[in-house]
């Protein structure tokens, strides 16, 4: 029997349809396209999908929802999207907080010098055409000619290719450049000379995804491309994807691949059309992603990664036909997959790994990559290391009350004056700070995760916060106040935002942040100690968040061991600057295929002094650890 429909209306984006009775707002608004925010995947646990219901039947309410829903909301008509139920005609109006903004994503191409080498190489052959004297194949001229003028051996052809060999050859007059992948399979010809050919790279986050077109010839990159995941309305972070597949076992993993290639395609056509090229002369991808990423994109089920002992299906390399993946470039083009290093440390890091190559280097360098999760790389060329913290999704600004992702009208930077208290911020978008221009021009809609970092550094600078994390009740300041879940502290006044609410942090956000840092620092710390090592020499913050961190606030809220600032870099996308290198250079993929099983994995959740690491480094910076380079900086303040 079919299903009844019911109307839905979405305010004030005016997305609207016909949905299944019984269906959620959320899933209706997933399928109508209207964006709500939904970063636990629909668990019920984050609160963020809290809209207002104008008219129409909905199911009764239900006890979660009171958690996040105050009892005059309820009145009003507030319900979680993720467990009201269409019953009837509606009209929903999606809250400014419950709106998905785009995340702002610069994802530049860092300037870094590659080594020519790439996968696929263009070779100009000038052929004899065929005789009754010498009626030798199509194919089996080709490769002679090659063989003769440039000694490829054994050569093989990718077969709709050799399906159109003869047209192309004799159309071409027997003069053809001929593009040849790892000097073994030849995948396409093209009239006469032909100087350029094109590669991707790719980085694949759980929030962003960038794209990197280069000409293969030169190394040059001629455009980039960047979108938010199109899964991102089925959880924001890894586990909230996996556990939207436990849900939904039958369709889930299909329509997410089916989410992540039909966007990967639009975006790779509007890349090449900016620089007036065609998908088809792509010929080479390479890609990187968290395992889980990594695995969905392949169309493999991610479920095992959720659950212990975390294994991956697979850690090598891969190297798979575009077709093959529905990836809408030149069909015979190679998408070479980097490998992963375990079930949390995926194609990403390794990425990062290629990129820094701390493994060339004498001195210890630690690199923080965060995104949703933490993943750490410790150690030189005599020994390498790496972990995953399971930092949580505050430092991506979920899970806080006024958290939000890097999106237009977040708060990014935080001063605190320690005299009066005063804050001054910057939201993104805006150039000025706060106390340049007009309270009522900055129009702030919550902090994201460089904000709160330096927020939360700030507080503690200015005696706002005490070290165990507690805001401070002697403050004598209109922007320290006390409800009943306890002390908060106003960022900013309800007339500078867009919200028409103060936006605060109370200290279940601190203590959320506290659990993201003090993963952070215990994973390096027992890094170093299995290393052997009392001191960093280097601390390298790669992601696309790490560009935004502010190296002396994430130290004073102990992020990372104490380190000389002068030796703490961020180096942006380092995941994507491996998968350029990768694609330039098919070196570097034996270099990577080599350092992925020789890095040394530790897991953190089974380890010994995990706990005690955890609780030591839950204090702002630490409870213990001294830091040497951040006292001279405090000092110098005062
Ligand atoms: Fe509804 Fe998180 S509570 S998506």
């Amino acid at each position: 029997m079919r299903k009844k429909k019911v109307n839905i209306i979405f305010q004030p984006c005016g997305k609207r349809g016909q949905v299944e009775r019984g269906k959620t707002i959320l899933e209706a608004a997933q399928e109508l396209g209207a964006a709500i925010e939904s970063v636990c995947g629909g668990k019920h646990t984050c609160g963020k999908c809290k809209v207002r219901a104008e008219k129409g039947r909905l199911s009764p309410l239900r006890p979660e929802e009171s958690k996040f829903i105050r009892e005059e909301e309820q009145k009003q008509g507030y319900r979680l999207a993720c467990l009201a139920k269409l019953f009837g005609d509606t009209l929903i109006s999606i809250p400014d907080e419950a709106r998905r903004y785009q995340q702002v994503i610069h994802k530049e191409a860092r300037k870094i010098s590659i080594e020519l080498n790439s996968a696929i190489k263009a070779y100009y052959v000038e052929l004899l055409p065929p005789s009754l004297l010498e009626p030798l194949g199509d194919f089996e001229r080709l490769s002679c000619a090659l063989a003769n003028a440039y000694g490829l051996k054994n050569l093989k052809i990718d077969y709709p290719t050799l399906q159109n060999l003869p047209q192309r050859l004799r159309s071409a007059g027997w003069k053809v450049t001929v593009f040849v992948w790892m000097d073994r399979e030849i995948i396409d010809l093209q009239p006469g000379r032909f100087e350029d050919f094109y590669g991707i790279a790719m980085d694949l986050g759980t929030t962003t995804v960038a794209i990197y077109l280069c000409n293969l010839k030169n190394g040059q990159v001629v455009a980039t491309g960047s979108m938010m995941n199109p899964q991102v309305p089925y959880g924001e972070d890894v586990m909230s994807r996996i556990s939207y597949l436990m849900m939904n076992p039958e369709e889930g993993l299909q329509l997410m691949q089916g989410r992540i290639i039909k966007g990967l395609n639009s975006l790779i056509q509007s890349t090449v059309e900016s620089v007036q090229l065609s998908p088809l002369d792509i010929l080479e991808m390479t890609v990187v992603g968290n395992t889980a990423m990594h695995h969905i994109f392949l169309g493999i089920d991610p479920q095992p990664l959720g659950l212990s002992p975390f294994s991956p299906s697979i850690h090598r390399s891969l190297d798979i036909k575009a077709r093959d993946l529905g990836l809408k470039v030149h069909p015979a083009a190679n998408v070479h997959v980097l490998p992963i290093e375990a079930g949390f440390v995926g194609a990403d890091n390794v990425g990062v790994l290629i990129a820094e190559a701390p493994y060339q280097k004498e001195e210890v360098s630690l690199i923080i990559d965060i995104g949703t999760n933490g993943e750490l790389i410790l150690g030189n060329k005599q020994r390498l290391l790496s972990c995953s913290c399971a930092t949580g999704p505050a430092f991506e600004g979920a899970h806080l009350r006024f958290g939000m992702r890097a999106a237009p009208g977040a708060i990014e930077r935080v001063r605190i004056s320690s005299t009066n208290w005063e804050v001054n911020y910057k939201v993104i978008g805006q150039e000025k700070w706060k106390d340049e221009g007009m309270a009522e021009e900055i129009q702030a809609r919550g902090i994201c995760g460089s904000g709160i970092i330096e927020a939360i550094a700030e507080m503690l600078k200015a005696g706002v916060l005490e070290k165990n994390g507690r805001i401070n009740g002697n403050l004598s300041s209109p922007r320290l106040r006390k409800n009943e879940n306890g002390y908060e502290f106003v960022i900013a006044w309800a007339k500078e935002t867009a919200i028409g609410q103060d936006i605060t942090i109370s200290t279940s956000d601190v203590r959320a942040v506290q659990l993201g840092k003090g993963a952070l620092y215990s994973g390096a710390k027992i890094m170093m100690k299995t290393l052997g090592v009392e001191r960093l020499d280097k601390v390298i913050l790669a992601g696309g968040f790490g560009s935004y961190v502010d190296p002396e606030r994430a130290m004073v809220l102990g992020m990372f061991p104490d380190c000389d600032l002068k030796n703490v870099f961020s180096v942006g996308n380092a995941a994507g600057d491996g998968a350029r290198m990768a694609l330039l250079n098919r070196e570097k993929r034996l270099e990577a295929e080599r350092m992925a099983r020789q890095v040394e994995y530790i897991e953190l959740t089974t380890h010994p002094d995990f706990t005690e690491e955890f609780i030591n480094a839950m204090s702002i910076p630490h409870l213990k650890d001294d830091f040497p380079y951040l006292k001279s900086i405090l000092q110098e303040k005062e």
